[in-house]
């Protein structure tokens, strides 16, 4: 049973990652950053182990990652999908909530990466799915930040993809239209409406409708797909 590791995994696209990945038959560990009360309640639940550390710092991510490895065996797919936003027009937006996000975003990403690359080389085999954003893709009004960590991932994927190829590591980049997450909960009521308007398919996402593209990626039958951006986004921006 190969293990999988999905980060900001107690909530939103990254639980319903993990159950989809055990539904498919995967043993899943998730990390979380500090809502233990939700951690808890989602392992009462799922029966999948969550482990707390901050994406954003390195050491964290290697002691986490070893954590991980000691209880459940070595990470095989390693899902990055913890993210936050810090919202504002680039006019109003302080260095700390442009840094912020970065190090979460994009940091994390690395990190993560770092932390378990070397054992998947060992091993010649990997799956690694990064979770993107259509903003990523479009642009947003709001999230330069975050925007351009979404988009700096596809450039790590298909980077990381070139250097794991040969020892059967695909890296993949999932890319996600407005989801019924509490991260869209938060955009103002007028402006979601604003932006439904743009969805041709008229409705947010559901989580499971994510999840859906990461367990097709990280399937042994996969291998051949590496490098790739895969938008879910109801028809909002065709790449
Ligand atoms: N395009 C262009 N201009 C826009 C705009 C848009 N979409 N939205 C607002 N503006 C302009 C306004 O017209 C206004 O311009 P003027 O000052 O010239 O009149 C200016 O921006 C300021 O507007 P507000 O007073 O509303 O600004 P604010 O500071 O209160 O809020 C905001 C701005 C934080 C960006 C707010 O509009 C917002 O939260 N927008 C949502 C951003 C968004 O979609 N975030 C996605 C979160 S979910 C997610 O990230 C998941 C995912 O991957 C999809």
């Amino acid at each position: 049973m190969r293990v999988a590791l999905v980060t900001g995994g107690t909530a939103g696209i990254g639980a319903a990652t993990a159950e989809a990945l055990q539904a498919a038959g995967y043993r899943v560990a998730v990390n979380y950053g500090t809502n233990e009360t939700v951690a808890h309640a989602f392992s009462a639940r799922t029966g999948i182990p969550a482990f707390a550390w901050n994406v954003a710092d390195a050491a964290a991510c290697r002691d986490g990652a070893a954590r991980v490895q000691a209880e459940l065996g070595p990470v095989e797919i390693l899902v990055n999908n913890a993210g936050i936003t810090r919202d504002a027009m680039l006019h109003k937006m302080s260095f700390e909530q442009w840094r912020e996000v970065l190090d979460v975003n994009l940091g994390g990403c690395f990190n993560m990466c770092r932390a378990v690359i070397e054992g998947m080389r060992e091993r010649r085999f990997g799956r690694i799915v990064n979770m993107g954003s259509v903003n990523g893709l479009s642009g947003q009004a709001g999230q330069c930040n975050y925007a351009a960590t979404k988009a700096g991932l596809i450039g790590l994927t298909k980077s990381l993809a070139l250097e794991g190829a040969s020892r059967n590591i695909t890296v993949n980049l999932v890319a996600p239209g407005y989801t019924e997450t509490a991260m869209v909960g938060a955009v103002p009521p007028d402006v979601l409406a604003q932006i439904l308007k743009a969805v041709p398919a008229g409705r947010l996402a559901t989580p499971d409708e994510i999840a859906r593209g990461v367990v097709f990626l990280v399937a042994d039958e996969a291998a051949f797909i590496t490098g790739i951006t895969l938008p879910i986004n109801g028809g909002k921006y065709m790449a």
